[in-house]
């Protein structure tokens, strides 16, 4: 592979979204694993071939990844039928559907949630009908049974069972409603639904590679995704990574780094702020200053793009690079604080990407601060030692270059969710 030790497996990649889209749920990460397992075992059931089986189990762990915010995922999770459910839908459809690894997904997780009558109706294939509807009966099962595991789960089995059956034929496809009806007979199948066990077959399908080594441009594309599902969490954020990306590779250019380090910073850029998945909506969507718990539990954030970052077989430095985004030179920031000499020159790069596209980012309650204003504040946090000085005076050399880059005005069409993502909305799969 011409990008050496940047050769990742699709499969870490399906894990590694599985991880940031579980973050949303806050204390209940477990719900994309247990739709994968619930579906994979009704697949058995049904005399699915390996390959789909896996395709299944894979489509569970990232059916949710159109949901960003907490409100939408509790929305979820908390009604059998939530008439706003069409919206993650067709986000995940938008956001997969053109990347040619992860497309197939695209078309069952547009119509999970669709009825099995109205899916008769459209004009999918039958595969594609018959994995949405598997992964929305297996979503309402966990739905229905989150609130019994660890405790009365064996007896709440009953009551699901009931209910599921009274929406065979018309929610769900009554061959997949039969399957259930079989599997859901055994204790062992609700028993493996619980935290510890079912996050542990999770780990192990980890083990097994799907053979197919993203190239640098898929690798960028699918961080391009994941990035996406984190700007949109809150509307201060709206293109942050992505501009953090497109300035931090700009910044390593102009500095002498060589193109693939560059690319290599890009993709650290766009993964960077992913842990803000796991940071609660009021709370990033605050329109005024933090208070010491909020602010206490914003800075938790970089530490868990590093937990999502680290599990990437083959991600090696990138994930630091990332995730050492707010510390300082002098043991000032958070949360390693690692000392001076194992900050690269990629980190700090991308350390001062961070504080300038913030800065002069317009947001709901302010305007974007001038490129003189933001240079200010970066030349005083070179002086505290926060920031690297020979970096800060590096934009001040660019200040033009950077300072159109980092507010948008410049734009790099590789890096651009309005082209890649188009929120048109009524547009569906074809
Ligand atoms: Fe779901
Ligand atoms: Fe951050
Ligand atoms: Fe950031």
């Amino acid at each position: 592979m011409a990008h050496g030790d940047l050769t990742i497996d699709l499969r870490q990649m399906i894990l590694a979204i599985e991880t940031a889209v579980s973050f949303v749920g806050m204390n209940d990460v477990n719900h994309g694993k247990r739709v994968g397992y619930i579906a994979s075992q009704l697949g058995y059931q049904l005399g699915f071939s390996d390959e789909d089986i896996q395709f299944v189990f894979d489509l569970g762990l990232i059916h949710d990844c159109g949901v960003s915010t907490e409100q939408m995922h509790s929305n979820l999770v908390n009604h059998f039928d939530w008439t706003d459910a069409n919206i993650h839908c067709e986000i995940g459809w938008n956001l997969l559907k053109n990347f040619a690894p992860l497309a197939a997904f695209a078309t069952p997780i547009y119509y999970h949630h669709t009825p099995w009558r109205q899916l008769m109706d459209t004009n999918i294939s039958r595969r594609d009908g018959r994995m949405a509807n598997l992964i929305f009966l297996s979503d309402r099962i966990d739905v229905m049974a989150a609130s019994h595991y660890e405790k009365d789960i064996l007896l709440a089995r009953e009551e699901i069972s009931r209910s599921i059956n009274t929406y065979g034929g018309s929610y769900f496809d009554m061959d997949l409603v039969d399957a259930f009806n079989t599997v859901e007979k055994s204790e062992a199948f609700w028993i493996s639904l619980e935290d510890r066990h079912v996050s542990r077959y999770v780990w192990n399908m980890g083990q097994v590679e799907s053979n197919s080594p993203l190239t640098l441009d898929q690798l960028r594309q699918l961080s391009l995704i994941m990035s996406y599902i984190v700007d949109q969490k809150s509307p201060f954020t709206a293109e942050h990574s992505v501009l953090v990306a497109s300035l931090a590779a700009y910044i390593g250019r102009t500095f002498g780094l060589s193109e693939r380090q560059c690319e290599k910073i890009e993709i650290a850029g766009l993964l960077h702020d992913l842990g803000k998945l796991h940071t609660p909506d009021n709370i990033l969507a605050k329109p005024a200053p933090l208070t010491a718990v909020e602010r206490s539990i914003m800075n938790q954030h970089s530490y868990e793009t590093y937990e999502i970052l680290r599990h990437i077989k083959g991600l090696g430095e990138v994930a630091e690079w990332a995730a050492y985004h707010h510390e300082g030179l002098n043991g000032v920031g958070y949360p390693f604080h690692p000392a001076a000499t194992q900050l690269s020159t990629e980190a700090r790069i991308i350390a001062v990407a961070d504080v300038f596209q913030a800065l002069v980012q317009d947001r709901p309650y302010r305007q974007g601060m001038s490129q003189e204003e933001a240079l200010g504040i970066l030349i005083d946090m070179a002086r505290y030692g926060k920031l690297d000085q020979q970096i800060v005076d590096h934009i001040q050399h660019h200040i033009e270059g950077c300072f159109r880059i980092a507010s948008g005005q410049e734009r790099d069409e590789r890096l651009s969710y309005k082209e890649l993502f188009p929120a048109k909305t009524g547009q569906r799969p074809s």
